[in-house]
């Protein structure tokens, strides 16, 4: 059982980054092996609709997504993590989204992604308390995982949090998130 975390938030041990932590240490609580992989570290060029991928299902593009694809494809559980930059997700991590094109293309066109029992969360923080925070960000993360046949089944949002690391001062967010990571290993067994 593999659980992928992908960090989106250019702040190493930010909010997000310490959220992902702890649901990936609730993960590996259950028995997971767990990766976290950092977008912000990652080179990922945006989508630049060559629509290579509408013949074979891979995108044109060598960058660091050639070795993202594999783990996405080989996670049976997959968090996303990001902070909440102009209500929606950060730029880093809807790159890494918006390449993703390619798998949509395997499941919708070319119909050659075998059908998986996968699961995902979606873990967010932001600063604000708005009603709307996390409603734009949370239908790309679904739209995201059902293009390659994740089914999101969970999600962690968190409101009013805004300094680096001001996340330790809720230890329940923390718990949190460690229950989710350990719940979602549990919706896959
Ligand atoms: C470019 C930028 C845009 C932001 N936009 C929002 C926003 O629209 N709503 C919000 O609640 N917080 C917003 N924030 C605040 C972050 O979401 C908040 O500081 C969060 O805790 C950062 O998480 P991190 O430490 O994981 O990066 C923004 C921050 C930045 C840098």
């Amino acid at each position: 059982m593999k659980v992928l975390g992908i960090m989106g938030s250019p702040r190493i041990k930010g909010n997000t980054d310490l959220l992902l932590e702890e649901a990936l240490k609730g993960a590996k609580n259950q028995q997971a092996e767990i990766e976290k992989i950092v977008v912000d570290k990652l080179k990922i060029t945006p989508c630049r609709e060559y629509y290579g991928c509408l013949k074979d299902g891979n995108c044109v593009i060598r960058d660091d997504m050639d070795d993202i694809y594999p783990k996405l494809l080989e996670a049976n559980g997959i968090i996303v993590a990001s902070p909440m930059f102009f209500y929606g997700l950060s730029a880093q991590l809807k790159a890494l989204i918006d390449r993703c094109q390619a798998l949509w293309a395997r499941r919708y066109v070319l119909k050659n992604l075998p059908d998986s029992a996968r699961k995902g969360a979606f873990i967010a923080v932001g600063a604000t308390r708005g009603k709307q925070l996390f409603d734009g960000s949370i239908l790309i993360v679904k739209y995201f995982f059902k293009a390659f046949d994740v089914e999101y089944v969970d999600e962690l949002l968190i409101r009013g949090v805004d300094k680096r690391g001001e996340i330790k001062e809720h230890p329940e967010a923390l718990s949190a998130a460690f229950e989710l990571g350990k719940r979602l290993v549990q919706k896959i067994s």
